[in-house]
């Protein structure tokens, strides 16, 4: 696929501007309660838009910091320039660029770099998932009992606050990861690490890249009710496919 080199370099490119902010100074501002925007959210936003629209005229383009763009084609780029914007205000080394390119409402490209551990994961429809130019699969682990997971909270908890669904499934597994960057908790469910990894209150730009990557190495993606509108709705639920039913069901008690 002709998108995926571009991809990966413009990731790379992304991800050398966020290692040289990397604890460095930045200006910081407040989106809404406790969801913050740095300059940096803002440059690598801005360059991966200039970068598409030369490489690419013709795509739509959907980033976090800009305003949508309608294509003539049918394929659009939905960016995360910064997955961790919180992280990376304090200098917690999970952050990552999160790259998707759509066709119709299909993921068919999905790239994830964390440039601080120099982590990149990519897939398209046509390969397996890669994690530093290596195959990667999902975990074996076949009970939500010896599973270890992986959620986030939203920054509003008016309408969902996953309290409930946090203590029940902290409970029911081995533990429960916070690490409040989506597209790399993906990731981590891709490689095997994370067996299992739920949220909700969720942008396109946060999970289309993972999305793809999780589903290319063999793991089930899905919105709450098992149905597969998680891009719609902005929910997801991704694992290794063995523990998948045991967590919808327990999503389903709420
Ligand atoms: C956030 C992260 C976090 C998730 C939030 C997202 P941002 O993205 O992915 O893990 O819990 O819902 O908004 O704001 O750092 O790009
Ligand atoms: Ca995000
Ligand atoms: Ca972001």
């Amino acid at each position: 696929m002709i998108e995926l080199e571009f991809s990966i370099d413009l990731a790379k490119e992304c991800g050398k501007i966020i290692k040289e902010n990397f604890k460095g100074s930045f200006s910081v501002e407040l989106k809404g309660d406790n969801n913050l925007v740095t300059n940096i959210d803002k440059t690598i936003d801005g360059l991966v838009r200039e970068r598409i629209k030369k490489s690419f005229p013709s795509y739509g383009i959907v980033t976090e910091e800009g305003e949508d763009i309608e294509g003539r084609s049918s394929k659009v780029f939905v960016i995360d320039p910064l997955d961790g914007t919180t992280n990376f205000v304090k200098g917690y080394p999970l952050v990552a660029v999160s790259i998707a390119l759509l066709e119709g409402n299909e993921v068919i490209l999905g790239v994830v770099y964390n440039p601080i551990l120099e982590e990149l994961y990519y897939a398209t429809v046509e390969t397996p998932s890669y994690k530093n130019g290596n195959i990667i699969s999902v975990s074996k682990t076949d009970t939500l009992k010896n599973s270890l997971l992986s959620t986030g909270f939203p920054y509003d908890f008016s309408e969902y606050s996953n309290f409930p669904q946090f203590e029940k499934l902290f409970r029911r597994s081995i533990s429960v990861r916070v690490d409040g960057s989506a597209a790399l908790d993906l990731a981590h469910v891709a490689e095997g690490i994370i067996d299992g990894y739920w949220e909700k209150g969720l942008n396109i730009w946060d999970i289309a890249g993972g999305s793809i990557i999780v589903r290319q190495s063999s793991g089930t993606v899905s919105d709450f009710s098992g149905e597969s509108n998680y891009l719609s709705k902005g929910e997801i639920v991704a694992t290794n496919g063995k523990i998948h039913k045991e967590i919808l069901e327990v999503l389903s008690d709420f």
